[in-house]
């Protein structure tokens, strides 16, 4: 917390309509991280949420549409005496003003209805994320990628082509949010806080993912211990189905868990902290899977992916991740060339 008297560090605040400035004198290694995130809907505006509240660096919140960008910037603005922010936010729709990002994330995009899939979205979505991975890339060579557009794993595979840069600068944002829902259905069945279960999915984010109830654990205690099998497998699939239980119920898709799972990963990257996250990572061999982009747990830092880990999967496992590889397969063969 920044107390001006206690700590007689000068904090100027320039307010200059839709932004704050903080004095750099407060920021811990001189210049603050900066955030890019393209796309300023539900989303979009819920990771720049995320990134404030978690004070991971000045946020730029990019959108065709100025007015939102500018409009959703100045409401955070509103609550950054609330929250403690320390970091600038700024609305825009000029490509220039995200120069120098260390990390931007994708979100453009149009999203999910009631009775589409997220593969419905592939052609419109591809060419957003082509046009916006280019420009964002343009001002930001050095940054990493965060990609949350849908079909998440196909856009990855997108971004890539389209930046230039190389593969482990590309993360989708997927697995992070599947297994949060698998350890919070984990977590309501056995009657405990969310942050005790630790798990994860692989696959593709979308119905076909692996849910591997088989390898979570409540407090360090397999979650097959506490949890009968009738009932890990009703987890697995509300997990799998998640987000479309979410545009069912609300009519578009989901933000609140995508924006938190988001930050958690820019974080991640911002701090150099070498976390294993799983997410959709480019892969060359593990898991038996060469050229496409997939989750799997990766471990994330300045970089990007440093490494992916490998688990030994039952024969049932084994089997999810051949389908869930050959529906991305036929997915990728629907891009164009
Ligand atoms: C979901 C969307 C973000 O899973 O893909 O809710």
């Amino acid at each position: 917390m920044l107390k001006m008297a206690s700590n007689k560090i000068l904090i100027r605040i320039f307010n200059s309509g839709h932004e704050l400035r903080y004095s750099p004198t407060i920021l811990r290694q001189g210049m603050p991280n900066k955030l890019s995130i393209i796309g300023a809907g539900n989303v979009g505006a819920t990771v720049a949420q995320c990134c404030l509240f978690n004070n991971l660096g000045s946020v730029v919140l990019l959108d065709k549409d100025e007015r939102i960008a500018k409009g959703k910037a100045l409401d955070m603005c509103h609550a950054a005496a609330l929250h403690e922010h320390r970091f600038s936010i700024k609305g825009t729709a000029e490509y220039a003003d995200t120069a120098g990002s260390d990390v931007v994330i994708v979100t453009a995009g149009v999203a999910r209805r009631p009775g589409m899939s997220r593969n419905d979205l592939l052609g419109i979505n591809a060419k957003i994320v082509e046009e916006v991975t280019r420009a964002a890339v343009r001002h930001s060579p050095d940054a990493v990628l965060i990609i949350i557009t849908n079909p998440l794993d196909i856009m990855c595979q997108v971004a890539w082509k389209a930046s230039g840069l190389p593969p482990a600068r590309i993360i989708g944002m997927s697995g992070l949010l599947d297994s949060s829902r698998m350890r919070y259905y984990i977590a309501e069945a056995a009657g405990v806080i969310p942050a005790t279960v630790e798990g994860l999915v692989l696959g593709e984010h979308g119905d076909s993912m692996a849910v591997l109830t088989r390898l979570a654990t409540i407090g360090g205690v397999p979650a097959s211990k506490i949890l009968d099998a009738e009932k890990l497998a009703e987890i697995r699939y509300r997990t799998a189905h998640g987000g479309g239980e979410i545009v069912d119920l609300l009519g578009y898709s989901a933000y609140y868990a995508p924006g938190s799972a988001a930050a958690e990963m820019a974080g991640a990257i911002l701090s150099d902290s070498h976390s294993t996250y799983p997410c959709s990572v480019y892969l060359t061999g593990q898991y038996g899977v060469e050229g496409i982009f997939m989750c799997v747990p990766a471990r994330l830092g300045a970089r990007g992916v440093e490494g992916v880990i490998e688990l030994d999967l039952t024969d049932n496992e084994k089997n999810q991740v051949a389908t869930t590889v050959r529906n991305l397969r036929e997915l990728l063969a629907l891009l164009p060339a």
